[in-house]
C-alpha cells in the first residue's frame, strides 16, 4: 500500500467510526463506466456499483452535466418553500415508468430507508391500520423502523432495540431452501398461501395496513421468488384490503432488465418504491403509489427538508432519458443472459456452486460446502471477495450466513471490463475452493 493510501487510511481510523463497515481499503480518486481508479492510480473493476447505484455507470456525462447545469441555477429552495419543476417532472416520470395503469402520485425523499418509512405511514394512515408484514431475508434499511422490518440480526439490529412495534415477520419463498421442504411448482404457492393462515397465527388481516415485498431479494441473498408467488400475495392482500408495497429499491430502473422487477412477476403493486440507481449517484428516493392512497395524509404530513432536492431530481431526469437513449434495458437483459451463461459454465465444474440466480444481471451464486446438505459456505465466500479484490475486482457478498456472491456492476460494464471481471471471480473461486472436478 502507497503512502497516500496507507495515510488516508490512519485518518479514518482516527475519525470514523468502526461500525461503518468497508469492502476494501480502497480511497478513490475517479471512476467512470465500471472502473474505479484509486489514489495510487490502480484501477477496480466495479461489480458492486455503490451498491446497487451506479447502473448507468459512474459519472455518466449527460449526469454530471445535468448536475453541473442545475447546480448553477437552483441548490436548494426546499420544496415545501418554493417550488421547481424538476421535482414535478420527476414525478411525473415515475408515475408513468412504474407498474400499474392507475392515477399514480410520487413522492420524494432521500435514501431508500426513508423511501420505506413514507410508504408505511401513507398505508397506515390511508388504512387507518398500524400492521406491516414483512419477511424473512427481508432489507429493507437502518433507521429504527425499517431496521426493526430488516431480518438479519448481525450486525443490523444487534443491540440496537427496542424496535419498532407492529411488524410480523412472514417465511418467504426461498426455493432452494424451502422452509416448507417442498418444490416448485409441485408446492403450489403453499408459501403464498401460508399468509391466510398468518392472519390466524400472527396478526388479523383487518389490523394490518401494508405488505412490503421486494421482488428479488437483495441483502438477504439474491432471492428471487417463483412464478406466480407475488400475483398470489397481491390476491390475497386485495381481498383483505392490506396495500401491496414493492419495495424496487434495489431491483428498479433496470437491475433486473425491466424498469422495474414486479414487471417480470406480472404484478402491479399499489405502491412501488424506488432510490439508489435512480440517481445515479445523488441521493433521491421515491414513493410511487395509487393517487387516492397517496393523497391519504394531510396537507404538511410528508416531506422534509432535502427530499426531491432539485440537483438529485436533474441527476434523476438524466438517468432515466440515458436508460432509454442508450437502450438500457434491452442491455441489462444482455449482460445478464451473458453473465448467467458464464455462471452456470462454473457451476458444472464447481462443485461449491450450490445454486446460480438472479433476474436479468441481477445474479448471485451461492457457495456451499457440500451440495447434498448445502451447509453455507460464509467463511469462504469472504476470502473469495477478499481474493476478488486483491486482484483488482470489487464484489460484494450477502444472505444471512454472507455465502451469496452478487453481482450489481453497471449496466454500461465494456466487454472487456466483464471479461476481466469474470476471470478474477473464477480464479478466486478456485483458488480458495481447489479445480472441483
Ligand atoms: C431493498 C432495499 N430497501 C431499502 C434499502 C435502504 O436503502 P438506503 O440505504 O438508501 O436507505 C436498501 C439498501 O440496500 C435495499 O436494498
Amino acid at each position: 500500500m502507497s503512502n497516500a493510501s496507507a495515510s488516508l487510511l490512519e485518518r479514518r481510523r482516527q475519525a470514523v467510526p468502526r461500525g461503518v463497515s468497508n469492502l476494501s481499503g480502497c480511497f478513490v480518486q475517479s471512476a467512470s463506466g465500471a472502473t474505479i481508479t484509486d489514489v495510487d492510480g490502480r484501477a477496480f473493476i466495479d461489480f458492486v456499483g455503490g451498491i446497487g447505484v451506479n447502473n448507468v455507470g459512474h459519472c455518466h456525462p449527460s449526469v454530471v452535466e445535468a448536475v453541473r447545469e442545475q447546480a448553477g441555477r437552483l441548490l436548494h429552495s426546499c420544496f415545501h418553500v418554493a417550488m421547481y419543476e424538476p421535482y414535478v417532472a420527476l414525478a411525473e416520470k415515475l408515475c408513468a415508468l412504474t407498474p400499474g395503469g392507475f392515477a399514480k402520485k410520487a413522492l420524494l425523499l432521500n435514501s431508500g430507508a426513508e423511501a420505506v418509512e413514507n410508504a408505511v405511514k401513507i398505508c397506515r394512515k390511508a388504512t387507518g391500520r398500524m400492521g406491516v408484514v414483512v419477511f424473512e431475508n427481508a432489507f429493507h434499511g437502518r433507521t429504527l423502523l425499517t431496521m426493526s422490518m430488516t431480518s438479519k440480526v448481525k450486525p443490523y439490529k444487534f443491540g440496537f432495540g427496542p424496535f419498532a412495534p407492529e411488524i410480523y415477520r412472514m417465511p418467504n419463498a426461498y426455493c432452494y431452501r424451502c422452509s416448507l421442504g417442498k418444490t416448485y411448482p409441485s408446492c403450489n404457492l403453499a408459501c403464498a398461501d401460508r399468509l391466510e393462515q398468518f392472519f390466524i397465527d400472527h396478526a388479523a388481516a383487518e389490523t394490518l395496513a401494508c405488505l412490503v415485498a421486494e421482488p428479488v431479494m437483495g441483502e438477504g441473498g439474491f432471492i428471487v421468488p417463483p412464478p406466480g408467488y407475488f400475483k398470489r400475495l397481491q390476491e390475497i392482500c386485495a381481498k383483505h384490503g392490506i396495500i401491496f408495497v414493492a419495495d424496487e429499491i434495489q431491483t428498479g430502473i433496470g437491475r433486473t432488465g425491466t424498469m422495474f422487477a414486479m414487471e417480470q412477476h406480472g404484478v402491479e403493486a399499489d405502491i412501488t418504491l424506488t432510490a439508489k440507481s435512480l440517481g445515479g449517484g445523488l441521493p433521491i428516493s421515491a414513493v410511487v403509489g395509487k393517487a387516492e392512497i397517496m393523497d391519504a395524509p394531510e396537507v404538511g404530513g410528508l416531506g422534509g427538508t432535502y427530499g426531491g432536492n432539485p440537483v438529485s431530481c436533474a441527476a434523476a431526469l438524466a438517468v432515466l432519458r440515458v436508460m432509454d437513449e442508450e437502450k438500457l434495458l434491452e442491455r441489462s437483459r444482455g449482460l445478464g443472459d451473458r453473465v448467467r451463461g458464464v455462471f452456470e459454465g462454473w457451476a458444472k465444474e464447481l462443485p461449491c456452486i450450490g445454486e446460480v440466480r438472479g433476474l436479468g444481471p441481477m445474479l448471485a451464486l451461492e457457495l456451499v460446502l457440500d451440495r447434498e446438505t448445502r451447509a453455507p459456505a460464509g467463511k469462504e465466500a469472504k476470502a473469495v471477495v477478499a481474493k476478488c479484490v486483491e486482484k483488482g475486482l470489487l464484489l460484494l457478498s450477502c444472505g444471512h450466513h454472507g455465502n451469496v456472491l452478487r453481482t450489481l456492476m453497471p449496466l454500461v460494464a465494456s466487454e472487456d471490463e466483464l471479461t476481466r471481471g469474470l476471470a478474477i471471480l473464477k480464479e478466486s473461486l478456485v483458488e480458495v475452493f481447489g479445480q472441483g472436478r
